[in-house]
């Protein structure tokens, strides 16, 4: 391995070769920024490795360039309540000692009494209150949000917050199915409003030019390949990277590319599939042209038990719907994945 290949393999982290996210990158930058912001929560859903962690990542980075917004991050496997209010009130102090004012007293927090909680929101609160009164704004953002007790105490106090109307904003990415099972256990919270940004395949022609710019391809090369990955984010790193490493004809390195793909991608998804949800998997896997009728007709079910499943592939974004009457894998060579797993 080179140390100077430009593609990353990493995940959770900013590449250094980003294809923007021009739609839901402004999408979200104008929500936030917007006078007055219809909600002050946003989710961004999608398939494994298609790039939320760094959408929000981007996203907040470029919100926090601005001095009025403070960005903190939550880790969704702490007690966020602490951990913000802990992070906002350091923030403050060290504004404030930066300054050379005098250090304003710190709320004490008890650690395991009673009531601990609302002694900790009535903080929390307090702060907050101060920091509106300087026209400042909080940018949280939680990655792989689930329905845990952690979470669950989150949503309800950061619900809370809202209705005393301050200004904390919301940034959170999750599995479609996590993201569905914390709203309804949260279905009465801000939850339910939040706009949902399901993330698509990056765009084909800034692949294609990425390609022949990075690794020098001519275009119809780097346009083959570009529709090989199908946009899917991880894909596209991969198959640079493995171009890079090994110069020649792409196609080589194909085995090499679907082995990674199935290793630490598709065998994860696979695993959290239900078996109805891998028949119907399988159906569209078998079938040459993805057309519904013939899908529906091997499955042998008629169009209202077949909808809700279809659905299912579709929210979690590995199938795209969106020409009448056919159904289609999200993600590159997914059918061959399919087809090679036992029980079909
Ligand atoms: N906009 C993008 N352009 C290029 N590569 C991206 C982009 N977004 C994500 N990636 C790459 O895709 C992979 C998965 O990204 P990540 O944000 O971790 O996905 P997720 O959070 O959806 O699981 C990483 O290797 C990352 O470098
Ligand atoms: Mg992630």
């Amino acid at each position: 391995m080179t140390a100077n290949n430009p593609f990353s393999l990493i995940f959770s982290q900013p590449p250094h070769l980003m294809i923007p996210r021009l739609r839901e990158s402004n999408l979200l930058l104008d929500y936030l920024n917007s006078a007055v912001p219809s909600t002050q929560a946003y989710l961004i859903t999608g398939v494994r490795a298609t790039g939320k962690t760094v959408l929000m990542t981007d996203i907040s980075h470029k919100i926090s360039e601005d001095p009025t917004w403070l960005r903190v991050t939550l880790n969704p496997e702490l007690d966020m309540v602490r951990s913000l209010y802990e992070m906002l009130s350091n923030q403050l102090f060290y504004e404030q000692t930066d300054r050379g004012a005098n250090r304003s007293p710190l709320i004490c927090l008890p650690d395991d009494s009673e009531g601990r909680e609302k002694d900790l929101q009535t903080a929390l609160i307090g702060l907050l209150k101060q920091l509106k009164a300087r026209r400042q704004k909080v940018l949280i953002d939680i990655d792989e949000a689930t329905d845990s007790r952690l979470m669950l105490d989150f949503t309800s106090t950061f619900d809370l917050l809202l209705k005393e109307r301050l200004p904390v904003f919301l940034l959170m990415t999750g599995l479609r199915d996590n993201l569905q099972k914390l709203l309804h256990k949260q279905s009465q919270t801000f939850l339910s409003q939040a706009p949902c940004v399901i993330l698509g395949p990056l765009n084909t022609g800034a692949i294609s030019e990425s390609y022949q710019q990075v690794l020098n391809l001519d275009v119809n090369t780097a346009l083959a390949m570009a529709k090989l990955t199908r946009g899917y984010a991880y894909a596209y790193q991969l198959l640079g990277y493995l171009c890079w490493e090994n110069p020649g004809d792409y196609q080589a390195i194909i085995p090499q590319f679907r082995q990674y793909l199935e290793e630490y991608v598709y065998e994860k998804i696979w695993s959290e599939l239900s078996h109805k949800d891998k028949q119907l998997a399988a159906a569209i896997a078998r079938c040459d042209d993805g057309r519904i009728a013939t899908i529906r007709a091997a499955l042998d079910v008629d169009t209202n038990a077949f909808n809700p499943y279809r659905q299912r592939l579709i929210n979690r974004g590995l199938v795209n719907g969106e020409e009448r009457g056919f159904l289609r894998f999200t993600l590159p060579l997914f059918e061959r994945f399919v087809l090679e797993q036992d029980q079909f």
